[in-house]
């Protein structure tokens, strides 16, 4: 049987962080026996807000193969692409642009909080058309399921509101794609601010070494109604227990601190320390094959490239596919 699709894909705009890991790339590896993964580096995506730091995506585009290829994405079994590196992206980009209204995008809630925390208040067209990169990425390989954030799943559904526009117009090209959201969709920063994100500083890097990441969990938020090891504490909302749920494999052990804090039997110091020895015992392999990686760049640029070959084949099939079904490019017999 010839096994469904995926693609999915993350802009290089940093290394990735634990919120990366359970959100999404727990996901990836699992995926990976049972379809035909298509995992993308979206670094025409990334320019629409980072073009003032190419330097940073240059850098980044190593750092997310480096964390891909940790946690044990297996470029034998899937396809690594970058986005730049097969320029149908952008042809299929301007096309899908032409069939996706202004008020389409304009009513798009994603974009819409996105365009608020930019730091501009005139954002480039390029960023505002981003959804339409992103259909343009999942259309090229057909993909049949996209793993996405929670917060993306507007775009997937405009993906399917132009997959049926397209067809209905040229001819049945594409089939509608559906989403598929991770283990726990958004983990809480450090901080306790709703997400993990690189701008804020509240995040613990798949590379962070041991003693970053105790220092890191050390000055994690807990519960701020708590001034004393015996008051009575919050487990409920808890980022220093949100990540023992997550990442501590010992759920005896969890169920006991919460007890214990709840009942003011435990000081922030001991959950906190138990914490960062589950994440340490977490991160350890990753770092390991990591550093492996770091010292074999030959392998990591042998993934990229080939990887973005095989993509390139098929982009370039769909692409004249769409061209002929619109009818465009071929006026001149
Ligand atoms: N938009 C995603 C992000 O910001 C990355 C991405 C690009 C993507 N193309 C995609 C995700 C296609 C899913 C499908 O991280």
């Amino acid at each position: 049987m010839v096994k469904q699709r995926i693609l999915t894909g993350i802009r290089p705009t940093g290394a990735l962080h634990l919120g990366h890991y359970v959100g999404a790339l727990e996901n990836w590896v699992r995926l990976q026996d049972e379809y035909d993964c298509f995992f993308l580096i979206a670094d025409y995506q990334a320019l629409g807000d980072h073009l003032d730091d190419i330097d940073g995506i240059r850098r980044s585009v190593i750092e997310v193969t480096l964390d891909w290829l940790a946690v044990g994405l297996d470029p034998q079994r899937s396809t690594f692409v970058i986005q730049s590196y097969i320029p149908e992206h952008a042809e299929l980009t301007v096309l899908l642009s032409m069939l996706t209204t202004l008020g389409t995008l304009q009513r798009n809630p994603t974009l819409r909080a996105e365009m608020k925390e930019l730091d501009t208040k005139n954002p480039s067209v390029g960023f505002f058309n981003y959804p339409v990169s992103q259909m343009a990425d999942i259309l090229l390989p057909k993909a049949n399921l996209v793993p996405t954030g929670d917060d993306r799943l507007p775009h997937i559904e405009m993906t399917r509101e132009i997959v049926r526009k397209f067809n209905r117009s040229y001819g049945p090209v594409f089939h509608e794609p559906q989403a598929l959201v991770g283990r726990v969709p958004r983990l809480v920063g450090l901080d306790g601010q709703a997400k993990m994100s690189k701008s804020l500083d509240n995040c613990i890097y798949l590379g962070d070494d041991e003693g970053t990441v105790n220092r890191k969990v050390m000055s994690m938020y807990t519960d701020p109604t708590r001034i004393h090891a015996t008051d009575p504490g919050h487990v409920e909302g808890n980022p220093v227990f949100i990540y023992h749920d997550a990442f501590n494999p010992d759920a005896e052990e969890v169920q006991e601190l919460k007890e214990r804090y709840s009942a003011g039997r435990v000081g922030d110091v001991e959950v906190k320390r138990k914490l960062a020895a589950a994440l340490n015992d977490f991160l350890e392999p990753i770092r390991e094959r990591r550093n492996y990686y770091q010292q074999h760049p030959d392998l990591v640029g042998e993934a990229l490239l080939e990887g973005t070959l095989h993509a390139k084949g098929i982009a370039e099939t769909t692409m004249s596919e769409v061209r002929d079904s619109m009818r465009i490019s071929k006026y001149v017999e």
